[in-house]
């Protein structure tokens, strides 16, 4: 079985966090979002992948997977010129693909317990095609699946009416057989080849599609809201690892992740889950809350922070409390010194939020 990952589209909600890389690069619980689809995969056994890559920043895709080596896997890179939809990256892939199955990944998806179930039981099966279904409360945000019994009647891209509230979720396994398919696929009223009309077409034409449920936590993150709860229900998991060093003991509460070369300092209080990167320097009188991630090289002067992501490279010293927030790359929030005019000063990239 070979995979196909999907490194392109606009990435339009989650800006300006993809002005200057891919939203599948950002990072939830200290790990790229797409590196948790290389990993199912190779997990599952599906090492031969093609990572498709758009216009954003596609150069550090390919710096970071390489030739995949590093991941257990062989990595290609198929170019999509435009973001024609999933269905149309995925016709891009028939030569990659040649007669084998093969699994679908959306880079931007994160599933619990991975795929290798999955995998296994399309493996065995003579079905043209195995979705994921996955109950949501706002079902007209999805490709929604009627289901009756042990068969799917209709799959509608996001209904007006949703007749049920199972999604489809972005983990497709399918044979060869949807490349017709997808070859006679018309832009649909976003102009893109929708994967939701390509399944209810296969289906038309008489092939067999199953199904699965998804019964653990499944994560579609196209909006900011959507990486803070993945970074929540990701950081469930960490374990206490200490690699860097701890002043004391009592710095440390409930599961704490600390990388190597990072120093918490005495006096600080770290309240798990949280993960911190390397190298990074958190000062007494710092308090870091639960479901925090905290990026490699951060220095944090002083602050209270809680459920947020602070990015690589950030600097804090403020005593402005900091929750449910998204820290990029590189950022500093400093407090002025009391000499300056009341008031907070921003310099600020295009399409910030500032919520005070
Ligand atoms: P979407 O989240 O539907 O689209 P998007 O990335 O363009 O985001 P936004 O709506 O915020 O602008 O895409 C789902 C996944 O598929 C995501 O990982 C990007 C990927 N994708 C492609 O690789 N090629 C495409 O043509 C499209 C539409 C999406």
């Amino acid at each position: 079985m070979k995979g196909i990952i999907l490194h392109g589209g606009h990435g339009t909600r989650l800006r300006p966090l993809t002005h200057t890389g891919p939203k599948q690069l950002l990072e939830i619980a200290n790990k790229p979002m797409s590196q948790y689809a290389v990993e199912d995969m190779v997990d599952a056994g599906v090492k031969e992948i093609a990572i498709i890559l758009g216009d954003v920043f596609p150069d550090k895709v390919k710096e970071f997977y390489g030739d995949g080596s590093k991941f257990g896997a062989k990595i290609t890179y198929v170019y999509q010129d435009k973001p024609a939809g999933i269905a149309h990256a995925i016709g891009l892939c028939k030569d990659f693909v040649g007669d084998d199955k093969f699994a679908v990944y959306l880079g931007d998806n994160i599933l619990k317990g991975g795929i290798k179930s999955y995998a296994a039981k399309f493996r065995q099966s003579e079905s043209d095609a195995l979705i994921l279904l996955c109950e949501v409360k706002d079902p007209s945000r999805f490709g929604i699946a009627t289901v009756r019994g042990e068969h799917i009647e209709k799959i509608v891209e996001k209904p007006k009416n949703p007749e049920s509230n199972l999604a489809v979720i972005g983990i497709y396994f399918l044979t060869p057989s949807i490349f017709q398919i997808i070859k006679n696929l018309r832009p649909s009223w976003r102009g893109e080849l929708e994967i939701t009309e390509a399944l209810q077409n296969l289906m038309i034409s008489g092939r067999k599609i199953e199904f699965g449920y998804v019964t653990g936590w499944w994560k579609d993150t196209g909006t900011p809201e959507d990486i803070l709860d993945a970074n929540r229900f990701m950081l469930d998991d960490v374990r206490t690892d200490i690699k860097g060093s701890v002043e004391s003991d009592e710095s440390l509460q409930g599961r704490v992740s600390v990388g190597k070369g990072t120093k918490i300092l005495k006096g600080s209080l770290v309240r798990g889950p949280v993960n911190i990167g390397e190298n990074c320097q958190i000062n007494s009188g710092v308090y870091i809350g639960p479901y925090t991630s905290v990026g490699d090289n951060v220095i944090i002067r002083k602050g209270e922070i809680e459920g947020s992501i602070i990015m690589s490279n950030c600097e804090i010293d403020t005593s402005t409390r900091i929750v449910d927030s998204i820290i990029a790359d590189g950022s500093k929030i400093i407090d002025t010194p009391n000499s300056s005019p009341k008031g907070h000063r921003f310099l600020l990239g295009e399409r910030s939020q500032v919520m005070l």
